[in-house]
């Protein structure tokens, strides 16, 4: 069975989805689920979690970046290198056998995606066929080792990417952290529109876009009722991920493997029903 494909995607950023990938990529692999994780963003934020800072350096110097992959396609209209080539293996600073990959992401990423546009719109492609072209050229990619993963998760940039529209273009499920405030709610409602249209597009029902309440304060009464509003209007899953500073000190690398309590701490137990609530709605029990 091929994998399952997830985009972890809003326009705003700062709500939490590096570290919403990051964790749940980490947490899935430890209970058995083989996860490959794309970066999609050239701030290179999940690949520094999961890689740290000096295995990155080492990947980049090595050419095993998702720019190497995507350049040559850019540059010569060639068939890009094998995927499996570009990815970083056994990533992650959380302890136990597990199958956890990575294609990292390098602040010159964004160039590639300058050049496509420069070149392909002369060649009278507009933006969405060039979505469309890096859409194809990414399901080809993961097709190529679709043995060896359950789960696919797409980290994609905040604003608009064209990588970002093709991670949504090829994705079976969208997951959209959201801090339950006033303006995140009112940005969640033009970016789900575009997300439905993807998902009708292929038939695809709009149980397949899933809002993840992140950052959250229970003690707010803001986030509180934001956070009611958000179910009335939208899928959203039960686990709300609270704002503490163990998991915003987890994104910092630990070259001595830990467990996932020592990383998480208090909040591992609800990054855990995240991740089961997850595994539920994807279909990876
Ligand atoms: N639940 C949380 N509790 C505390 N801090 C958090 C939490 N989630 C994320 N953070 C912190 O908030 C900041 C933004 O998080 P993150 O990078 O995951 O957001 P993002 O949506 O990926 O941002 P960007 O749009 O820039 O890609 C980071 O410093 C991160 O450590
Ligand atoms: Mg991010």
């Amino acid at each position: 069975m091929p994998p399952r494909t997830v985009s972890v995607v809003n326009m705003k950023g700062g709500v939490g989805k590096s570290t919403t990938v990051a964790s749940l990529a980490e947490t899935l692999a430890v209970e058995g689920v083989r996860v490959l994780v794309i970066d999609l963003d050239p701030q290179s934020n999940v690949s520094m979690m999961l890689a740290g800072p000096e295995r990155w350096v080492e990947l980049r110097q090595k050419g095993k970046t998702i720019d190497d992959y995507f350049n040559q396609f850019v540059q010569t209209d060639s068939h890009p290198k094998f995927l499996r080539d570009c990815l970083a293996y056994e990533v992650g600073d959380v302890s136990g056998e597990m199958r956890l990959d990575l294609l990292i992401s390098t602040p010159e990423f964004r160039y590639i995606e300058r050049h496509a546009l420069e070149k392909w719109v002369k060649q009278a492609f507009d933006v969405r066929q060039i979505g469309n072209r890096f859409a194809k050229l990414t399901q080809a990619a993961i097709d190529s080792v679709q043995d060896s993963y359950d789960l696919v998760l797409f980290d994609c940039p905040p604003g608009i990417s064209i990588f970002a529209e093709a991670a949504i273009e090829l994705s079976e499920f969208i997951v959209i952290p959201t801090i339950p405030d006033y303006i995140s709610r009112l940005g969640i409602f033009s970016f789900r529109k575009r997300a439905l249209r993807s998902m009708e597009q292929r038939r695809f029902t709009e149980d397949r876009i899933w809002t993840l309440i992140t950052k959250y304060e229970a003690s707010n009464t803001l986030h509180q009722s934001e956070a009611a509003l958000l179910k009335d209007q939208f899928n959203v899953f039960e686990t709300r991920i609270p704002q503490t500073e163990q998991i915003a000190r987890a994104a910092e690398w630990f070259d001595a493997k830990r467990t996932l309590d020592q990383k998480y701490g208090e909040a591992t137990n609800v990054i855990r029903r995240f991740a089961g609530e997850f595994r539920e709605k994807v279909g990876l029990i």
